[in-house]
């Protein structure tokens, strides 16, 4: 499965603390795009897509949520609750999150900008796609 939870480092003292991510230096690509998710309602899922070229580094600066992956073979659940702590996810997943806390903010640092036809958001397509890619 093409993903990496990546734990950054804290800086902090007794007024708080600080994360840095930095392209190409603790993080695999150079960073063209940010967009944040907000206001969320419990039983929201999002995402039901995949990304052809797409890299992206996700994680919740504020509450937490759960990221389920799936790469046309095996699926794995995945709960972001640390500041701290990013997901990064290549190319041909696909994704879904949901179980949202009231509060959760979700990041996403994204290695190109927005681009609709680098998506596949139908799941049939999405296998084909795959099950062609690795035969
Ligand atoms: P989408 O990526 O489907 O959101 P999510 O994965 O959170 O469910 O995007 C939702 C809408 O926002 C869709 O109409 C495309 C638009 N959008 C942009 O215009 N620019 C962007 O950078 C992103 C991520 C989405």
């Amino acid at each position: 499965m093409d993903y990496e939870l990546i734990d950054f480092k804290v800086m902090g003292d007794e007024t708080g603390s600080l994360v840095a991510i930095e392209g190409l230096k603790n993080i695999p690509f150079e960073v063209k795009r940010v967009y944040y998710i907000f206001g969320t309602t419990s039983n929201a899922v999002r995402g039901k897509h995949a990304h052809r070229n797409l890299q992206q580094l996700i994680f919740c600066p504020i509450g937490s949520c759960e990221f389920t992956l799936d790469n046309g073979v095996e699926r794995k659940t995945v709960r972001l609750q640390m500041p701290n702590q990013g997901l990064y996810i290549k190319s041909n997943v696909w994704r879904e999150f949901s179980a949202f806390s009231p509060d959760c903010v979700v990041m996403v640092l994204a290695s190109a900008i927005y681009d609709e036809s680098d998506y596949i958001r139908d799941y049939q397509e999405f296998l084909r796609e795959v099950t062609s890619s690795t035969s």
